[in-house]
């Protein structure tokens, strides 16, 4: 969430020239193919600092990004909960919390560090999730 002077060092990733995030919209970024740990979300924050996170809402499979940004805060359009941009924390139930990223900005980019890629599948895992996902 801070910006730093260096550049980003190894373990960041460039996500988006932070002139494409719009003040008052997310802007959702893909950045590993299917991989969801790859799927950010990226806010700007109203003391113009920035903020990624998993474009997942802690909910339901749910894209951030999708939603508003107002007040320093962030409503997801699944079911209109809202998430504080200072902690990531839903701001009548703070258990649930969406997954912030460490977030820096570098000549003109916003970098993230993201968690290592998952690892594959398996084919019985792949479709146990699909069924997951359909359920919910
Ligand atoms: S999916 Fe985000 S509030 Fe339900």
């Amino acid at each position: 969430m801070s910006d730093l002077d260096a550049a980003p060092g190894e373990g960041w990733t460039r996500v988006c020239r932070a002139s494409d995030v719009p003040a008052d919209t997310p802007l959702g970024v893909e950045l590993r193919g299917e991989d969801e740990t790859g799927r950010v979300c990226v806010v700007r924050l109203p003391g113009g600092g920035f903020q990624a996170m998993l474009d997942r809402c802690p909910h339901r499979d749910i894209r951030l990004s999708g939603g508003m940004v107002r007040d320093g805060l962030l409503t997801c359009p699944g079911h209109f909960w809202r998430f504080d941009l200072a902690d990531g924390h839903r701001t009548d139930e703070p258990g649930q919390v969406c997954t912030f990223h460490p977030t820096t900005v570098h000549d003109g980019w916003v970098w993230a560090r993201l968690p290592e890629p998952a690892p594959p599948l398996g084919m019985r895992e792949w479709l146990l999730q699909q069924a997951r996902q359909r359920s919910e």
